[in-house]
């Protein structure tokens, strides 16, 4: 018999540990707390950590996925192909750029985006690429990578979600063909609270990003104030302000180092998470594809809806009645009113995606996710399944 607890497991909070309180206190006491000496070594050690050339640190995934489109020109009369199934942001840095965001549907089996259907919707305006790496299932980057190819397109991977996940045994941003996107977001695997990161293997990518990320200076404050600094810059490009400072570096830094510790508690809850669903008939549990290593920054669930009385709305709310906080990635990006509204979508313009959104929901997920947190969830989960069976 099934007994609701008194406490509620919140969907997402933080790891935080003494050493990310002692970070931030010596980046605070340090006196620098723009951008300086932790926000370069934080892109030194997010480089090396996925094995890009570099790494330029920014105030948020968002502002690294815009600067990655500016970094080729892309803007009015160009077409840049994504996921309806993702953030706002992703297709609202297209729109920023001036050019013309299209979708592609997924692959149910994963929420990532399906090839065939980016080919589909290539023509003589398509510039970019920007898939998305969906809650840490490195997205099908051979076929992408090759379409790429074979149509000249940049390709600028959203990687919001892929801090850990390796794809044939790399991580996401390891030489990347065009660029690469993470988020530190509070509830990201690696969280600095608000951050980002571009990571490229090409010099002139990270060089005009990086001057675009700091108002189109030629300089940034860390060269202009420090020793033998000089007041002189110039604007070369209309820029943005858009950079990382230290504050949130020493939490990067910080949470990089336990990056190893923090992933295997998720792990933990995974297992359990895994065992209690996999046998239940009205469950879709996401794929992982062979090649891949599922960073877990989501753990996805779908249901069935033959199979019972209730939709995934009141599935939610009877989770939240038995003391479980949970959420939906996504809702389609194209049917929020500013797309139909300006591009004119519709519900079933990509029924793949609206499929998957009307039936998944997010589990708590997160290191401090305690095994009998997690097998709480799934108790909760199999007996509202139990009560509304058809
Ligand atoms: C798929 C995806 N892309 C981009 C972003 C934007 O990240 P940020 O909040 O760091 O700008 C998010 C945020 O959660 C996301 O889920």
């Amino acid at each position: 018999m099934f007994k609701v607890r008194e406490t509620f497991i919140p969907f997402c909070i933080p790891d935080v540990s003494e050493r990310e309180v002692d970070a931030v206190a010596g980046a605070i006491r340090s006196g620098w707390w723009a951008k300086g000496p932790l926000t370069v070594e934080f892109e030194k050690r997010f480089a090396q950590y996925v094995g890009a050339k570099h790494a330029i640190a920014v105030n948020s995934c968002t502002a690294a996925l815009h600067l990655a489109l500016l970094s080729q020109g892309i803007g009015p009369g160009d077409e840049v192909i994504t996921s309806p199934l993702t953030f706002a942001s992703t297709a609202s840095t297209i729109v920023h750029t001036g050019a013309t965001p299209v979708f592609a549907d997924i692959d149910e089996r994963t929420g990532c985006i399906d090839p065939e259907q980016i080919e589909r919707r290539i023509t003589k305006r398509t510039r970019a690429v920007v898939p998305v790496h969906y809650s840490g299932v490195a997205c099908d980057l051979d076929a992408v990578r090759a379409l790429c190819r074979a149509h000249g397109l940049f390709l600028s991977e959203d990687a919001a979600h892929a801090v850990e996940t390796r794809y044939h045994g790399e991580p996401i941003g390891c030489h990347p063909m065009g660029a690469a996107s993470f988020s530190f977001y509070a509830t990201k695997n690696l969280a600095t609270g608000e951050g980002g990161m571009l990571v490229t293997d090409d010099d002139g990518i990270a060089e005009r990003a990086g001057v675009l990320s700091c108002h189109g200076m030629s300089r940034n404050a860390w060269k202009r104030y420090g020793k033998g600094g000089s007041f002189r810059y110039d604007v070369t490009e209309f820029g943005y302000k858009y950079n990382m400072f230290d504050l949130q570096a020493a939490l990067g830094l910080t949470q990089l180092e336990r990056m190893p510790q923090m992933q295997a508690a998720r792990m933990q809850a995974v297992e359990v998470y895994e065992r209690a669903f996999a046998p239940c008939e009205a469950l879709v549990l996401q794929q992982t594809p062979e090649n891949t290593v599922h960073s877990r920054h989501l753990y996805v669930l779908r249901i069935r809806p033959e199979a019972l009385t209730i939709d995934r709305d009141r599935f939610v709310a009877e989770l939240a009645e038995r003391n479980v906080g949970t959420s939906v990635h996504f809702l389609p990006v194209h049917l929020m009113s500013a797309y139909r509204a300006r591009f004119g979508f519709a519900p079933g313009d990509f029924p793949r995606a609206e499929r998957f959104s009307d039936t998944e929901i997010s589990l708590p997920m997160y290191s401090r996710l305690s095994v009998e947190d997690a097998a709480y969830v799934a108790e909760a989960v199999l007996d509202i399944v139990q009560k509304f069976k058809r």
